[in-house]
């Protein structure tokens, strides 16, 4: 926790309500900042309203729809009057393999986790064009690098998100907006329970963890509040593995667990 490092700044969150998401929302708000989040989720987005009080606004909306995530920035810029950071992080898969795939899973996957992501990178550009700065956060997975069994359109969807973060910060760096991606290994949330309700899947993906755990959300939210401060002034385009040094070992052989 860095006191007052956000103070008189303002956030956008996609995905907000849960996970991720809200572990920013929470980091963000206790180091002075205002946070404008959106989720799907109506009975999540009442919960983290009522959580954020004055610090911030929730709203409902899907980043899927493009006149709801213009909206989520309308919003941020009538209420608070400029959007400073903007953390890309709403996101879920609908696995299936390829010589199965279902098209309305394909769909749901990517359109979620990739062109929700350019949606929200599009209006950060124009709200943060219109002050000359900012900064951008794009969630991808350590799936951007390495893929698992049944995840084709999840981890195609996510390495696009690294790179739309490259050619976002080709784009938009030389308008005083830094775009960072964050690549993370297991983090326990709930679109992960699944994997930790299952003792023979967990100790899987606990061999293959170098650092012996997952991360909890609060340890993507740390690398993320820093990518979007200025102790990051001079970075753009990257992307940043936090994941236990997961990269390095691999992803464990899921098929006994597939069908
Ligand atoms: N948990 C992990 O192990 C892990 C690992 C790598 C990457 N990620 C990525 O991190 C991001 C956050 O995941 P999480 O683990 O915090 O999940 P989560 O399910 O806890 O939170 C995701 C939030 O996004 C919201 N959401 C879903 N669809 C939406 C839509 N169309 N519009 C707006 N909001 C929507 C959900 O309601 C939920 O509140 C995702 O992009 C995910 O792919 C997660």
């Amino acid at each position: 926790m860095i006191p007052g490092r956000f103070a008189g700044r303002v956030a956008v969150i996609t995905g907000g309500a849960s996970g991720i998401g809200l572990a920013i929302a929470r980091r963000f708000v206790a180091e002075g900042g205002h946070v404008v989040a959106n989720d799907i989720a109506p009975e999540r987005v009442a919960e983290l309203q009522a959580e954020l009080g004055a610090s911030g606004l929730a709203v409902v909306g899907d980043v899927t729809r493009e006149e709801d995530v213009a909206l989520l920035f309308e919003t941020a810029l009538e209420r608070f009057g400029a959007v400073d950071a903007s953390f890309h992080v709403a996101g879920a898969n609908r696995g299936g393999y390829i010589a199965r795939m279902v098209e309305a899973d394909w769909d749901f996957t990517v359109d979620l986790c990739l062109k929700g992501v350019m949606f929200a990178m599009k209006h950060a550009a124009q709200a943060m064009m219109k002050t000359g700065k900012g900064a951008m956060v794009n969630i991808a997975s350590l799936n951007a690098h390495v893929p698992m069994h049944a995840g084709a359109a999840y981890s195609a969807a996510k390495a696009g998100v690294e790179m739309l973060t490259k050619n976002g910060a080709l784009e938009l760096t030389p308008g005083g907006i830094r775009v960072n991606a964050i690549l993370p290994g297991l983090v326990q949330t709930p679109l992960t329970k699944r994997l930790f309700d299952n003792p023979d899947v967990h100790a899987a993906f606990m061999e293959r963890i170098p650092q012996g755990r997952a991360a909890q959300p609060e340890e993507i939210a740390a690398p993320a509040l820093f990518l979007a401060s200025d102790d990051a002034s001079y970075v753009s385009g990257a992307s940043l593995l936090v994941d236990g040094a997961w990269a390095v070992s691999g992803y464990p052989d899921m098929r006994p667990w597939r069908n």
